[in-house]
């Protein structure tokens, strides 16, 4: 059975409520409860995680190493910025999948760039909170192919 950490970076506990003509009004909750019964179809468990802290984000992917096949993570306005957080993808050697709820392409340049897509399996960005089953969807197909 695949263990798939879910990860969501900063201002994200805020779902729901934060600027919903952008990011919708499905709760952190809600989507974690998604992607999770989602997964469990699959035969995959989730653990989902949240911060507002780089290190604390960091720590979560070191953590994973123990017990994660792979990752779909939401680095949030960190994507944009995180060396550290690259970093961390590339030393854990986890599969990782990008995942934003818009389509940072069409929004302001500074978004347009992604530190961290060059060290991920790939990027899905622009669906909504569909965004994250599509992530999930990516991650287990990418390890279900490692195996033959
Ligand atoms: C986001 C896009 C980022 O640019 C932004 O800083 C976020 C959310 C998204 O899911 O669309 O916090 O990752």
């Amino acid at each position: 059975m695949p263990n798939i950490l879910l990860l969501h970076g900063p201002n994200l506990n805020l779902l729901g409520t934060r600027e919903p003509e952008v990011y919708g009004s499905m709760t952190l909750d809600d989507i974690n409860a998604a992607v999770i019964a989602a997964a469990a179809e699959r035969g995959a468990e989730v653990r989902p995680f949240q911060s507002n802290h780089e290190g604390a984000l960091i720590d979560t992917l070191h953590q994973a190493r123990g017990w994660a096949n792979g990752v779909v993570f939401n680095p949030g306005a960190y994507t944009h910025t995180s060396v550290a957080l690259r970093d961390a993808i590339s030393a854990v050697e986890l599969p990782v999948v990008e995942v934003h709820l818009s389509n940072v392409h069409a929004r302001e340049a500074f978004r347009h760039k992604s530190l961290l897509a060059p060290v991920c399996v790939g990027q899905i960005s622009g669906f909504g909170w569909r965004s994250y089953l599509l992530g999930l969807d990516a991650i287990l197909g990418h390890l279900e192919a490692l195996k033959s």
